[in-house]
């Protein structure tokens, strides 16, 4: 039996704590991923949380402190349903890696991203509930998973700015595709940020907490911020670098996978784009001549503001070794920068370089 549930093939980059992603293909099924190939990104080890004794404490700047069950947050707030996409700052970090090597950090391939349907409540009723006082900028989750990554060892813990807290779609969600939320993603209750990298979506948070300033935990004011080429990572502490918060356009190949081979002729090629926040996917384009021609793909249905769009084109390869490439455009007409390259950075996020798949087309 695989970990967690998850299936046999996944890529584990680190089995505790549990680090996984799914191959390509698997994402390539529907634009939901089912949970168990969902990936996986802990910094600490899983932690077993009761959902009878559970409580979710909402204090800070805050009216009324609150501290509720998991029946009260069922039946005090109005359900809410979504689908959105979750996508780590990790995602493609082996694209960096590739460039000049990033010691310490896992090299995640295209799929530390996946998408489901998310069920809670939004976080701004509760929020609201609690009746937050004008002097909160931010709110801060925390939860009991303890990361010995971290420096010093603690918690894990993040915050987001009360302008997005208090938008419909962030969730207090207890529910993925339907069902329960597994143990591995963030049982009973975790938070779901739509749009913003995924070490937002606080899993297992037992406290949110209204406030002046951001989190001071190490996810929030160390890591997951990005820092200049040259930085030294040792040296980086608490509010260097550029805070991650909305995710940067982004897209990979799904279909066929990278280094398979393929019959001559017309071969369909399939994959994810995905712009988080106020942006849209608006075009993907791909090439088979280093991008010297493009041709459009087809979007599939957005099925969500905060989901992913696949997208599906079909090339006439010729025999021989094919490189295909793609770049996507957001809804602000800017699109993904070419070259891994310009991008790297000391801890490795945000690879949004143009992707690539080698094809042997026989
Ligand atoms: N929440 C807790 N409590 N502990 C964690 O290690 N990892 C974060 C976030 N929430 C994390 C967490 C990161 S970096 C990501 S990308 C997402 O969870 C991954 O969510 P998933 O494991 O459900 O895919």
């Amino acid at each position: 039996m695989a970990l967690w549930g998850k299936r046999d093939d996944m890529v584990v980059h680190e089995a505790d704590p549990y680090n996984a992603e799914p191959p390509r293909g698997a994402l390539a099924e529907g634009v939901l991923t089912r949970a168990d190939a969902f990936y996986s990104r802990n910094h600490g080890p899983i932690p077993l949380v009761d959902g009878h004794t559970w409580r979710l404490t909402v204090d800070g700047l805050v009216e009324r402190e609150l501290s509720l069950s998991l029946a009260e947050l069922q039946h005090r707030f109005e359900p809410r349903t979504l689908v959105a996409t979750l996508q780590c700052a990790g995602n493609r970090r082996a694209g960096l890696i590739e460039v000049r090597d990033i010691p310490g950090e896992h090299p995640w391939g295209p799929c530390a991203t996946s998408t489901a349907e998310w069920a809670g409540v939004a976080l701004a009723d509760v929020l609201t509930a609690a009746g937050v006082s004008p002097d909160a900028l931010h709110v801060a989750f925390s939860a009991p998973d303890v990361s010995q990554s971290a420096d010093p060892v603690q918690p894990y813990g993040s915050s987001i700015g009360v302008g997005k807290a208090f938008g419909a779609e962030v969730l207090l969600a207890w529910a993925m595709n339907r069902q329960p939320l597994p143990r591995v993603h963030g049982a009973p209750v975790r938070v779901v940020v739509p749009g913003y990298i995924g070490a937002r979506s606080v899993k297992w948070v037992d406290r949110v907490t209204a406030q002046k300033r951001p989190s001071d935990s190490y996810f929030q004011a160390t890591a997951y911020r990005l820092l200049p080429d040259g930085a030294d990572t040792d040296a980086a502490g608490p509010g260097d670098g550029l805070s991650l918060g909305s995710v940067a356009l982004n897209a990979d190949f799904l279909r066929p996978d990278n280094d398979a081979t393929v019959a001559a002729g017309l071969t369909e090629v399939t994959g994810y784009a995905f712009a988080g926040d106020d942006r849209g996917v608006a075009r993907v384009d791909v090439s088979i001549d280093g991008g010297h021609s493009w041709v459009q793909a087809d979007l599939d249905e957005q099925v969500s503001p905060w989901a992913w769009r696949h997208w599906r084109t079909k090339l006439d390869l010729p025999a021989g070794d094919v490189e295909i490439t793609a770049r996507a455009w957001d809804t602000s007409a800017a699109a993904q920068p070419e070259l891994p390259e310009h991008l790297w950075n000391p801890k490795g996020y945000v690879n949004n370089s143009w992707p690539h798949i080698h094809l042997t087309v026989r």
